[in-house]
This record gives structure tokens, sequence and C-alpha cells, in this order.
């Protein structure tokens, strides 16, 4: 048991696998997080973008990706100063890298992803309930509670990705 504990306090990391475990909303989130970042699309976890990307995005809502998700600036300090707390690391996820020309970094297009996701087809990708990589939920039917385990993934077509 002390052994076993020590361990966990030396390797934090190796005690849990998968990042996944560590994705829940982190419980000083502002209830502004869920009302305001999670009516389009699902709340994205703060640990999935480093802090520089997360300024980027909460700097230019008024341009969201094709989409204008503007905040009056009380409710959007609150918010930025939030997602660059929690924010992740750069060894670990990587800078974010932009899809198209004049937009916001993404969180699907750091490396951190893209290996997590290498398995993934393209013919899931392109699947019409899917329609974006952004659409966590259309694969990950526990993602609007921030929770990505591998044994919560059915993919489009219905199959579960792990029995
Ligand atoms: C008015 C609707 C709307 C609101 C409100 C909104 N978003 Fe988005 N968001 C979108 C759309 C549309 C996309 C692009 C989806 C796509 O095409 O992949 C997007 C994409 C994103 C992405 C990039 C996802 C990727 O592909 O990696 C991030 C990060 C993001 N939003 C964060 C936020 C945050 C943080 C908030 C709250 C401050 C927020 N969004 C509020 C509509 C919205
Ligand atoms: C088209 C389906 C699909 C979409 C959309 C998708 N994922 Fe995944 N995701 C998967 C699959 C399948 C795996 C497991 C891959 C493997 O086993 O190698 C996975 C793995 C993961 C993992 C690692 C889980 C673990 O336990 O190792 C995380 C975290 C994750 N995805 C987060 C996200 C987030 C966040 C989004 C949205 C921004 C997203 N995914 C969008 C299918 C998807």
């Amino acid at each position: 048991m002390k052994k076993a504990l020590l361990l966990i306090l030396l390797f934090p990391f190796a005690a849990t696998s998968a990042i996944a475990d560590k994705l829940r909303l982190p419980a000083d989130a502002p209830p502004a997080f869920q009302a305001e970042c999670g009516s389009c699309h699902v709340v994205f976890p703060p640990q999935l973008m480093i802090a520089d990307d997360w300024r980027r995005v909460m700097r230019s809502l008024d341009k969201h990706y094709g989409d204008n998700a503007s905040l009056d600036e009380k409710t959007r300090l609150i918010l930025e100063d939030f997602h660059v707390r929690n924010a992740g690391n750069a060894r670990k996820v990587g800078a974010g890298r932009t899809a198209r020309a004049g937009e916001p970094p993404r969180l699907t297009q750091t490396d951190w992803f893209q290996r997590e996701h290498r398995k993934v087809s393209a013919a899931d990708w392109k699947d019409a309930k899917v329609k974006t990589p952004a659409n966590c939920a259309a694969c990950h039917t526990q993602a609007a509670e921030g929770s990505y385990r591998e044994r919560e993934i059915v993919m489009p077509d219905g199959r579960r990705w792990k029995d």
C-alpha cells in the first residue's frame, strides 16, 4: 500500500494510463463555461490546448471558425482566465494548427489529437453524423460529461470501439 502510494507520487502519469481519465471538467469551472461554450458544441476540455492557443481563441470570438461567439467583456475575461489556468502543456499536446486561413488554432489539429485518432478511418471522419472532428460527441458518447474512455466510444455506424 505504502509502495503504491509512493509510485503514484513519483509517476503521476504512469499511475493511470489513459489521458481520458483526466479530462473531467475542472472543479473550478465557472457556470459560463457550460452555458456559453457548450451551447453550440460540447465544451472542450481546456487541457487539450496550450495557453497561447486558448488566448487566441478567446480573443477572436467574433470570428469563431465561421461563427460569432462573442461575449460581454466580463464573461470573456472569466472564461479566458479559466481556459488559460487549466491549459495543457506543449510537451503533451503540442501547439494547435489552423485548419483554414484566418481562423484560430484547433485542438483537433494538435499532434496529440492526430496521434490519438490515427486509427480512425477516413470513412468514419466523413460520416454524415460526424461532419467535423470537433463533433466529439458523435463517437464519444459521454463527451458532454467530459468523459472520453475507450469503452464509451460508439462509432457513427453503431459499432463499439471496445467491448
Ligand atoms: C455560436 C456557436 C458557438 C459558440 C457559442 C461557441 N462555439 Fe466554439 N465552435 C463553433 C463552431 C461552428 C466551430 C467549428 C466547428 C467545425 O467546423 O469544426 C467551433 C469550434 C471550436 C473550437 C475548435 C475545435 C477544433 O476543431 O479543434 C474550439 C477550441 C472552440 N470552438 C472553443 C469554444 C469556446 C472556448 C467557446 C466559449 C467561449 C465556444 N467555442 C463557443 C461554434 C461555437
Ligand atoms: C469519428 C469518431 C471520433 C470523433 C469525432 C472524436 N473521436 Fe476521440 N477517439 C475516437 C476513437 C475511435 C478513439 C480510440 C482510438 C484508438 O483506440 O486508438 C478516440 C480516442 C480519444 C481519446 C483517448 C481515449 C483513451 O482512453 O485513450 C481522447 C481523449 C479523445 N478521443 C478525445 C476526443 C475529443 C476531445 C474529440 C473532439 C474534439 C474527439 N475525440 C473526437 C473517435 C473519435
